[in-house]
């Protein structure tokens, strides 16, 4: 596990934008997983700002969904369909035909669970995923205690993070959906790269549970310890709680260029 420590969110998404990149010249056609929430915002930014000026060609990359509200028909703003649509599928110029994700609106739940396992394998895998943190510890919808081996399957929020995300719910926590779908732990792991990208003082506490503390299912994302490829790339304020700081900055400091992350 490598811990990557910026200066700031804008730095970190350039850098996680730059591996991006260097995956799509490697691989034009790459699946790439993706997450919401504030945290990946720069990312998308910096990823679009090289399309643009023509430094990456995104036209056959693919992109993945991370989870789900159970719920919300995709023409709610805030289903995470519409949320990838308007962060990274338009800016980047791809089509709904680049998309996959899990039916959260399906009658039968359950079968559109396994149904999502079966195309992403179908489509070779995730190459690289893009994972936020919850403050609790979770990673797509996993709560604490959610198996490490688990698929993708529907789950039940926590308060806490109905209380986080009530910010895209005119801060209504009710109106924040109590069912997901998500991606399980262990379909997470099947993703050939893992970056973790985390900012601010109010994630401190879960990357340090993650990083340093033991792999449980209590802290899901604690689950990237078991990873062979895993990258965390914290700011200084979500940084403030790890004790081996340190070291991260000094061997990331000693990383050859060619390494990339
Ligand atoms: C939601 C998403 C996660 C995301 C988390 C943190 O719970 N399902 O994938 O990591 O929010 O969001 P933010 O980056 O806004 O703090």
């Amino acid at each position: 596990m490598e811990v990557v420590i910026v200066a700031d969110a804008r730095s970190g998404g350039d850098l996680v934008a730059e591996a991006v990149a260097s995956l799509i010249d490697r691989r034009p056609d790459a699946l790439l997983g993706v997450a919401t929430g504030s945290t990946p915002a720069p990312v998308y930014e910096a990823l679009a700002a090289r399309a643009r000026s023509g430094r990456v060609d995104t036209k056959a990359l693919r992109i993945a969904q991370l989870d789900e509200y159970v719920g919300l028909p995709p023409e709610h703003p805030e289903s995470y369909r519409a949320v990838i649509r308007r962060e990274v599928l338009e800016p980047l110029g791809l089509d709904d035909d680049a998309f996959l994700g899990p039916d959260g609106m399906a009658a039968d739940l359950s079968e559109a669970c396994s149904a999502y396992d079966r195309a992403l394998a179908a489509a070779g895998g995730v190459d690289l995923q893009l994972l936020g943190i919850g403050t609790d510890g979770h990673i797509g919808f996993n709560e604490p205690c959610s198996s490490l081996a688990s698929r993708t399957r529907i789950k039940t929020l926590t308060r806490r993070t109905r209380r986080d995300n009530a910010r895209f719910f005119d801060d209504d926590e009710e109106r924040v959906p109590r069912h997901v779908i998500t991606q399980g732990v262990g379909t997470i792991l099947e993703a050939r790269h893992l970056v973790l990208f985390a900012t601010g003082e109010g994630k401190a506490e879960a990357v340090a549970a993650a990083v340093e503390g033991p792999v449980s299912a209590a802290c899901p994302a604690s689950a990237l310890q078991l990873h062979p490829h895993a990258t965390i790339v914290v700011d200084e304020a979500a940084a403030s709680a790890l004790t081996r700081a340190d070291y991260f900055r000094q061997a990331y400091a000693a990383k050859p260029d060619w390494q990339g992350l």
